[in-house]
């Protein structure tokens, strides 16, 4: 079966158990899901009972997709996703984003964890993606272009549209929240960086760095809709040989962080 009727067939099982047309998609990372619940006359679906759609496997990610609405917004939120590290495709990765459009989203908001490089961030900062650089060495749109979704050679200057920028600093300003701005960098991971390869990623302009996100981003800029990318900064990039990243501590700030950052989404969604 080809890529366009498998994402026809998972948007035919997801519109059977939710009849709205969702405008707003959500992919929500690492200790970030929590959002989701936020939504009203809600409905979940796990991943696994969706047609082709990729399951997570990592902790911190549970993998559910929530469909509700607020402030009269119907809303579908991707509680979790999956990684490249995992072992998927991109094309796998990217699957959500498309079964999105195929339901109507004009709108995505992504959010991760993300390692700071800026020196001027400390861990628990939100950190809105102005620009991105693709360290993942591929991207999900290698292979026969779907002309249905977008064309062969899509622009990426558009895959952070300056009015969403806006909204989110305006989001930002109303909740007092001190946000930062700058340019996120992927890697494929799951190895964290040495201390070479993060002087590098400073040294070519990355304010931060992560494992997810851009394969979304690229896949949503493609199919022609709007891109809202937020990071939760987790850690700062270590610079000495010695001190060592964990997982533990990156969900640990992830979940400091859960309020505030739940309260910026909340109002985001407000303003959208
Ligand atoms: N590097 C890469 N990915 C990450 C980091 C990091 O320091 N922190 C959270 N995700």
């Amino acid at each position: 079966m080809g890529l366009a009727e498998k994402r026809k067939k998972a948007a035919e099982y997801i519109k059977g158990n939710y009849s709205f047309d969702t405008s707003i998609g959500l992919i929500l990372g690492s200790g970030l899901g929590d959002y989701s619940a936020e939504l009203e006359d809600s409905i979940s679906i796990p991943f696994s009972d969706i047609p082709y759609f990729p399951v997570s496997t990592i902790e911190g990610h549970s993998g559910e997709l929530v469909l509700g609405q607020k402030y009269g917004k119907h809303i579908i939120a991707m509680n979790g996703r999956v990684h490249f590290y995992e072992g998927y495709t991109m094309k796998e990765v990217v699957f959500p984003v498309w079964v999105m459009k195929e339901l109507g989203v004009e709108k995505l908001i992504i959010t991760n964890a993300a390692g700071g490089l800026n020196q001027t961030f400390r861990p628990g900062d939100i950190m809105i993606i102005r620009d991105h650089l693709n360290f993942m060495g591929t991207n999900p749109l290698i292979g026969k272009n779907d002309k249905e979704i977008g064309p062969r050679f899509p622009a990426m200057t558009e895959a952070h549209p300056h009015e969403l920028i806006e909204l989110a600093e305006a989001a930002a300003e109303n909740i007092n929240l001190h946000i930062m701005k700058g340019v996120y960098l992927a890697i494929t991971g799951p190895v964290y960086e040495t201390t070479a390869m993060s002087k590098f990623q400073r040294l070519i302009g990355a304010d931060a760095v992560g494992m997810s996100t851009v394969p979304e981003l690229i896949a949503a800029t493609h199919a022609g809709l709007k891109n809202l990318a937020v990071s939760c900064i987790t850690d700062i990039v270590k610079d000495n040989p010695g001190e060592a990243l964990t997982h533990e501590e990156v969900i640990a700030v992830a979940q400091r962080v859960k309020p505030v950052f739940k309260k910026l989404m909340d109002e985001i969604v407000k303003m959208i």
